[in-house]
């Protein structure tokens, strides 16, 4: 079963808005349909500063849904972006959006799952993902794939869930079934698994309280634009997308789920 969804979604709205398929994009034209993560294009422009991203650098971007943030990151500032991302629907999205934002020679989208691809070992200057990790099991595995293919002195910035001290039973089975996530670590299980797969420098960020106020901001906002949306996707489209953000509102108000921002270096 697909957790994302989108895909009809951002074309029908493109078309509402006199952007069809034969016309021409910015990418920041795009920002409110294709960041499918906290923050937007802000958080996007604060990883390029965080890593000092340039023409040229080569960007792995973990799970980049329809590539809103690798769009973002090409366009402001010249880096090359390897985009993966798992469901082909949005994959192919993406890349029509890229080809048509003019950004084709800059990004590189494939499909697949990160975990069983064949990427270039020590490839990467850097590497980049927003609200993925926490849709992929085994935590271990996974940062020991990212360590590989960066290169010596490489940085990765994450943005991911993080499970607080009072995450509950029940709201780990909300979290399993309507979010797709499960066996979210602690703060403290967290860092020793980036610090076990070889990274150093580690710097961490509680986005906590900035992602609450933002995803019950998402929510009124939603609410109070029900007619057009309804209008334009129908009631289901509608309930089923309420339900998912009264849900993650709900776990973040419990003061069960944080946020975490992190970024770290693979040793030279
Ligand atoms: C919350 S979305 C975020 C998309 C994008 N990072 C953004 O911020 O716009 C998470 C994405 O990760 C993808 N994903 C989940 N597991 C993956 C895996 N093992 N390999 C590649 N992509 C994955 C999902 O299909 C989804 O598009």
């Amino acid at each position: 079963m697909k957790l994302y969804t989108h895909v009809e979604r951002v074309e029908r709205e493109l078309d509402a808005r006199g952007l069809g398929s034969d016309q021409m994009l910015e990418a920041e034209q795009l920002a409110d349909l294709d960041q499918l993560h906290y923050q937007g294009s802000k958080a996007v422009n604060e990883a390029i500063v965080e890593l000092e991203l340039g023409p040229g650098d080569r960007v792995l971007d973990v799970g980049a849904g329809l590539g809103g943030p690798a769009r973002i990151l090409a366009q402001n500032s010249g880096c090359q972006v390897t985009a993966v991302e798992l469901q082909p629907d949005l994959n192919d999205l993406g890349a029509s959006l890229t080809r048509r934002c003019g950004l084709a020679r800059h990004i590189d989208h494939c499909c697949g799952d990160f975990l069983d691809m064949d990427l270039p070992s020590e490839g990467f200057d850097a590497l980049v993902s927003w609200l993925t990790f926490l849709h992929i099991p085994e935590n271990e595995t996974l940062l020991t794939h990212c360590h590989r293919c960066l290169r010596p002195g490489g940085s990765i910035f994450i943005e991911d869930f993080y499970a607080r001290p009072t995450l509950d039973a029940a709201q780990r089975d909300l979290l399993a079934s309507e979010v797709y996530c499960c066996d979210l670590p602690t703060l403290d299980q967290y860092r020793q698994q980036i610090e076990s797969a070889g990274f150093s420098d580690l710097q961490m960020t509680d986005m906590t309280a900035p992602w609450q106020q933002f995803v019950r901001q998402r929510l009124d906002a939603f609410r109070q634009a029900r007619p057009q949306f309804e209008a334009l996707h129908g009631g289901d489209a509608y309930c089923a997308l309420d339900h998912f953000y009264a849900v993650i509102t709900g776990l973040f108000d419990s003061g069960g789920l944080g946020g975490l921002r992190w970024k770290a270096r693979r040793p030279d």
